[in-house]
């Protein structure tokens, strides 16, 4: 089973990915990973493990239109099983997304529905909450709308910094990303026309 990474900077959860491809975890392989942004450190860490790093810089394109078509090109010469976007921060068109329906997932740093959108920890903190968190979805044309496949909780402390924070959140984002994954690529976890389904069953 193949997978495409996109991403456009560090990449922390790329190399979640790619360590638990290393450890025979992930239930597939990572064919390539593309980034829009030609400085992104996740580029190196491709690199690192021997996988195809592509940049495809969003710039040299004149619309969104035009930049995900040659994207939609780049993505399947590669035919992936799986696209898996980490830290891809661009809002993808409708053609890109009913191309790859089912079969693409993102991860936001925000217990969904709430939080959609940027600068989610220092919204979650500004309003009090006890409880934040990551989630992993299907990507449909609604911005960080698509159906929850799967999530993971953090408490938030009294003292609790954004940094704080968004490390505590990342640490749990490197530790679903993997699992959803493979729970995809072993056919476990499917966006069907009622919602997501594991095992068969509704979520
Ligand atoms: C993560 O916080 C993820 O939830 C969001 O973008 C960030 C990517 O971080 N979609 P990294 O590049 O994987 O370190």
């Amino acid at each position: 089973r193949r997978v495409v990474v996109l991403i456009s900077g560090n990449g922390s959860n790329l190399q979640a990915l790619i360590d638990a491809q290393t450890h025979d975890e992930l239930g597939g392989e990572i064919v390539a990973v593309i980034s829009n942004e030609p400085d992104a450190y996740g580029l190196q860490r491709a690199r690192d493990a021997g996988i195809d790093a592509v940049v495809l810089p969003h710039r040299e394109y004149e619309s969104r239109d035009a930049y995900d078509g040659a994207l939609i090109k780049v993505i399947e010469r590669h035919e992936p099983d799986l696209i898996v976007l980490a830290g891809f921060m661009r809002i993808l068109s409708p053609r890109f997304v009913q191309r790859f329906l089912g079969r693409m997932l993102n991860i936001h740093p925000s217990l969904l529905p709430a939080y959609q959108g940027l600068n989610t920890h220092a919204r979650a903190l500004a309003d009090g909450v006890t409880e934040h968190g990551c989630s992993v979805h299907f990507v449909t044309e609604e911005l960080d709308g698509g159906p929850v496949a799967l999530q993971a909780a953090v408490a938030v402390a009294d003292d609790e910094t954004k940094a704080s924070l968004k490390q505590k959140v990342h640490a749990r984002e490197h530790l679903i990303y993997p699992i959803a994954v493979k729970w995809f690529l072993e056919g476990r976890l499917q966006l069907g026309a009622e919602g997501v389904t594991f095992d068969g069953q509704p979520l």
